[in-house]
């Protein structure tokens, strides 16, 4: 990818034998069965490869969070479970019953429209019912699942396959959070066990309850962020061995000596103070590289300052640390150079932001290449 004449060009390159080994390892740390949550075009990665590449390292599940990614993965050939992590709306219904997928239900209404939506087609849908541990975004009050619970069971057109929950601060390092979500769903698992409406699953763990929090992981872990080689937060670290499988980097399209007292991109923000040697390289904000100060890319292994405003498709560098760079050099966003990298953790502390948005919020037009 560093062929000189593509110098137009900001690309993302995702090792799949990365993800294939980070799933395997999730499967023998956990010992559990491993959803591949690949929702948001797999965290920026690319949704159908880095399917594939869970499924080669052991993983059994696919969660994603809209009906169109459930889709996409079935039009690609990708046969696993799916599981849409929210309720999806109506009008999907059909296609996605006729797709396998299994859809998320949290009230009477969702319920009955899957059990009507897979009656029309003559069809069994599948459905988990969510449940509101203390996350407080989405989900049933866990003291009505037995209720729920018996409305699905009495539509002969849908099958109960499972039943979770969310953790809202299984990051933090401290097991109180934790331990109250756990009741809660704990209370609703046993009340389902004595109303003889157990379903085959139940799940809770995120990526940081499946790492930090073994007492979660009941039939299947939901992991995201972990299967990227990304932690979960400073205080839910990686173990050794998970690592990050994308790179994202460009090339330097023009070097110029720009003399002293020039303004340099829009609004002239950065103005050289000497004859000063200006990179400029084709990535934006409309790629994903916000417009924030402080932004460095690695050129040579070295880390330079973006300087002046980060423009839609274009940033400048001011190169003096690397008097060698040349017109074609490849300059990178995160990754390794030489012995040097950046994370995109240290993306992310630059933009006051998690590294999850960080990777999510490669732009669509940035093209993924992949390697095994
Ligand atoms: C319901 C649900 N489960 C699992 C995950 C995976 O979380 P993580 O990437 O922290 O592993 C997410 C992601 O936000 C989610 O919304």
């Amino acid at each position: 990818m560093t062929d000189p004449r593509n110098r137009y060009s900001t690309w993302v390159e995702v090792d799949l034998g990365v993800i294939e080994a980070n799933a395997r390892q999730l499967t023998a740390l956990t010992k559990a069965t491993v959803m591949a949550v690949v929702k948001a075009n797999a965290y920026g990665h690319g949704a159908v490869p880095v399917a594939q590449a869970a499924a080669r390292g052991g993983a059994s599940w696919l969660g994603v969070a809209r009906a169109e990614e459930a889709l996409e993965l079935r039009s690609a050939g990708i046969g696993l479970p799916i599981l849409i992590l929210g309720p999806a709306p109506v009008a999907q219904l059909a296609a996605l019953i006729a797709a396998g997928a299994s859809l998320t239900v949290t009230d009477e209404v969702q319920i009955d429209a899957a059990a009507l939506a897979a009656r029309d087609q003559q069809a069994t849908a599948k459905v988990q019912l969510k449940l509101d541990s203390g996350m407080n975004r989405l989900g049933a009050p866990p003291e009505a699942a037995v209720n729920l619970a018996r409305r699905i069971q009495q539509q002969p057109s849908l099958s109960f396959e499972g039943v979770f929950t969310h953790f809202a601060r299984a990051d933090e390092g401290m097991p109180e959070p934790v331990q109250r979500q756990v009741e809660r769903f704990e209370q609703a698992l046993s009340a389902l066990v004595s109303a003889g409406l157990r379903p085959p699953l139940a799940h809770a763990a995120n990526s940081a309850a499946a790492l930090s929090w073994p007492g979660t992981h009941y039939d299947l872990v939901r992991v995201g962020i972990a299967l990227y080689g990304l932690r979960p937060s400073p205080a839910a670290p990686l173990p050794a061995g998970l690592r990050p499988a994308l790179e994202w980097k460009t090339q330097l399209t023009r070097i110029r000596s720009v003399p002293p007292g020039e303004g340099v991109s829009y609004g002239h923000a950065y103005v050289t103070r000497r004859t000063e040697r200006i990179g400029t390289v084709p990535v934006g904000y409309a790629d994903g590289l916000r417009r924030a100060a402080g932004n460095q890319l690695l050129v040579g292994g070295v880390p330079v300052p973006v300087v002046g405003r980060v423009c839609m498709d274009f940033c400048m560098l001011q190169l003096d640390r690397v008097p060698g760079a040349n017109e074609g050099d490849e300059a990178v966003i995160i990754g390794a150079q030489d012995r040097t990298r950046l994370s995109a953790e240290q993306v992310a502390d630059r933009w006051g932001t998690i590294n999850y948005e960080v990777t999510c919020g490669i732009g669509a037009r940035v093209p993924r290449t992949y390697s095994q």
